[in-house]
């Protein structure tokens, strides 16, 4: 231990600006801000959120309100402070705070000016503001007794609790905008509507089991589930229970685009579009940090659009699932990675079935199984795809090949040509880039030499040359991949 008491010491205070530019620079944009304030509010426990702006051009202002418990003046300074509370702290397991940063980090990363009004029951209303600029020009971390021209101090009646964040001079979304700048009002509400979204997302629990209402500009946000609940076609496997039942996971297959109407597929998109929502959806306490990602164990493809599981973990594991100040990072722990992983194959693999037969395979109705036409097989450890020979649709050529040879043909090619597994060979070819098998690679190549020899015969027949024969059939496909056998022709 260093003993302290005959130490000299000077003091090295954070440099204000240069500490408020790092606060500035943690990465939140608007819709990650809002979110971070409204877990105060749900961890206040209040029932109704309202957000609010106004449009101004850059004197724009945005506010979140909640009712829930508020504070006294000593709380609230205290809430101001960065830092206002230890990371190593227990937190009740309703509580979404963990750094005692998120009111500052957030608001100072999208604007110059925080004030905060709360009002507890008993006490008298309290409100700070924290000015960037003032802290700037004085290098002091100083609040000031400050309330912008359209809040009132008055905001909460004698009986109401509740707490009023406000920013003003948001000048990471608005900072030159003009009052009469149509174009940039577009891009201003085009920013809300993300948030709005997003916010839909994030708490979409609390909303449907209505803990909260969230006000957007008066309008009541609907809740966003990624798992599309109560639709008939998804498939949700059991859960299964980690690090002694405290984190639970659940996986889902969503329908396959064919099984819902065109609204509920849209709304399932989210955000990010279908390919981008794949994924481990984390919650901490019901909030949704993560909303599609693979955590580094797989990659995001096109195939696996329709798998989204379910992660759920409580705050008392922050440290060890890596939990970030904004709330937008997670990380299982290594000893958990591997069950996680094993998981997710199980689910990823239905999600596949589903992606490419469209759900067939898995829908038997009637005990009537799915025919397909094209069959998947390996060879040696190349990947190739047979017609099946059980399929009605040959009897019936077979059948009609006695009375129109050609015209059987046409309409065995036609039905070929149309349903290419294109989907298949694609996701093949991503997961196992070089097993997709070259014509006749591993199996008996008889029946190509035999078909170069008829051709060589035909054409020489017709009066072509052996060498002008040869060089017709080196420019067929695929003869052109077997140009040795060539040599033995005469
Ligand atoms: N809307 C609110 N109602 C009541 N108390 C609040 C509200 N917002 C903030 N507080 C108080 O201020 C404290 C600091 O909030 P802040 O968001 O900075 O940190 P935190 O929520 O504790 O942790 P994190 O950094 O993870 O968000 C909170 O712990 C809470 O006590
Ligand atoms: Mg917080």
């Amino acid at each position: 231990m260093t003993e302290y008491s005959n130490v000299e010491t000077t003091p090295a205070v954070p440099e204000a600006s240069s500490m408020i530019e790092t606060f500035r620079a943690i990465g939140y944009n608007v819709e990650t801000a809002v979110a971070d304030i409204i877990d105060n509010s749900i961890s206040a426990g209040a029932s109704n959120v309202w957000v609010n702006f106004e449009w101004k051009g850059s004197e724009t202002w945005l506010s979140i309100k909640d009712d829930g418990s508020g504070m006294n003046n000593e709380e609230l300074i205290q809430a101001m402070r960065p830092g206002s509370k230890n990371p190593l702290e227990d937190r009740g397991s309703n509580d979404l705070g963990r750094f005692g940063l998120g009111l500052k980090t957030a608001s100072f990363s999208q604007a110059r000016k925080l004030t905060v009004l709360s009002k507890k029951l008993g006490c008298a209303p309290a409100y700070w503001t924290w000015d960037l600029d003032y802290v700037n020009q004085t290098g002091q971390w100083n609040l000031i007794k400050y309330l912008p021209e359209n809040l009132n101090e008055q905001e909460y009646s004698e009986n109401e609790t509740g707490t009023l964040v406000m920013w003003t001079d948001i000048d990471r979304v608005v900072k030159h905008f003009r009052q009469n700048d149509n174009n940039a009002l577009e891009k201003f509400l085009h920013v809300m509507e993300l948030v709005k979204k997003h916010l839909a997302m994030v708490f979409h629990r609390f909303i449907e089991s209505k803990k909260i209402k969230i006000y957007f500009q008066n309008y009541l946000i609907k809740p966003w589930n990624p798992f599309l609940i109560g639709e008939l076609a998804i498939q949700s496997f059991s859960e299964e229970q980690l690090n002694n039942g405290k984190v639970v996971i659940k996986g889902y297959v969503l329908p396959h685009k064919s099984k819902i109407s065109d609204e509920i597929f849209r709304f399932a998109e989210g955000t990010k579009g279908w390919n981008e929502h794949q994924g481990f959806y984390i919650y901490r306490n019901e909030r949704l940090l993560l909303a599609g990602d693979w955590l580094g164990l797989f990659r995001k493809e096109e195939h696996y659009k329709l798998v989204r599981i379910q992660v759920d973990i409580p705050n008392s594991l922050d440290g060890d699932w890596q939990i970030d100040i904004k709330k937008s990072v997670a990380r299982p722990p290594l000893i958990y990675r591997e069950q996680i992983k094993n998981y997710a194959v199980k689910v990823r693999a239905q999600g596949v079935e589903v992606y490419r037969h469209r759900g067939k395979t898995v829908k038997i109705s009637n005990g009537q199984k799915f025919v397909p036409l094209w069959i998947d097989h390996k060879r040696g450890n190349k990947w190739f795809y047979k017609v099946n020979r059980d399929h009605p649709l040959l009897e019936l050529v077979i059948a009609q090949a006695h009375a129109d040879p050609g015209k059987a043909i046409e309409i065995l090619l036609r039905f070929l040509e149309e349903n290419i597994p294109s989907k298949s060979i694609y996701i093949k070819s991503a997961e196992e880039p070089e097993a997709q098998g070259f014509p006749f690679e591993g199996s008996d190549k008889e029946p190509i030499r035999k078909a170069m020899e008829s051709m060589f015969i035909s054409l020489t027949a017709k009066g072509k040359s052996p060498e002008e024969a040869k060089a017709i059939i080196a420019r067929i496909d695929p003869f052109d991949q077997f140009l040795h056998y060539l040599e033995f022709i005469n």
